[in-house]
């Protein structure tokens, strides 16, 4: 059965991009609708190239109304007959009913070698506590935040010299790789790591 793949994004939706191109061909999912939570999210032109349906659920118009929020982004996913969603970069903390009501089928990319780092600046905090390495993580998403069972890391060295910035833009292709060689296998029901990269990894 193919699994139908929702993607909430917040801001410039690579990840996004990266997943929608590699659910082609063999693979066991395929992507049927992207949700933005900032009308302004650069993702979502991205989307509508790739033909892609998109949807934003704004979540200023809900103020504190948390809930309110949630109940809209659901309705919308189960409209779209989503069984997969995945957060890439997602920038709202969910609350455990909403984890708990897709529990086993949410995944997210954090920017860090958890359970290293969650949060918020992880590049700065891996250059600042002296770290050799720096990573991202594909988790399940549970109802603590950047928690839950890792399902695949990638690694790249720290080198001297490094900046946030200059950090985040090596990261960045390795999130990309990462992201989608987890949605494969998890999509295929095949919960073995995906490890990427590692000390001998320069590039
Ligand atoms: C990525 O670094 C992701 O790990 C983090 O936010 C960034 C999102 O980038 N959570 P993009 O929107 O996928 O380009």
């Amino acid at each position: 059965m193919t699994r139908r793949v929702a993607i909430l994004i917040s801001g410039g939706g690579s990840n996004m991009e990266a997943l929608v191109n590699s659910m082609t061909g063999s693979h066991p999912a395929r992507p049927v609708l992207v949700v933005s939570n900032d009308p302004l999210a650069g993702g979502l032109a991205k989307a509508r190239k790739l033909g892609v349906g998109s949807f934003v659920v704004d979540h200023r118009a809900y103020g504190s109304d948390r809930i309110g929020f949630e109940m809209e982004l659901n309705r919308v996913l189960q409209t779209a007959k989503a069984d997969l969603v995945c957060l890439a970069g997602f920038m709202r903390i969910l609350t455990p009913a909403f984890t708990q009501r897709w529990a086993g089928r949410m995944l997210n990319i954090h920017p860090s070698l958890l359970p290293k780092y969650r949060g918020l600046h992880t590049h700065k905090r891996a250059i600042e506590a002296g770290d050799a390495e720096h990573g991202c993580t594909v988790h399940e998403v549970t109802a603590d935040l950047d928690d839950g069972p890792i399902l695949g890391q990638a690694r790249l060295p720290i080198l001297p010299g490094d900046t946030p910035d200059t950090l985040a833009k090596r990261l960045l292709p390795l999130e990309h790789e990462l992201y989608p060689a987890v949605l494969r296998r998890y999509a295929a029901d095949d919960r073995t790591p995906v490890l990427l990269g590692g000390s001998d990894l320069t590039s």
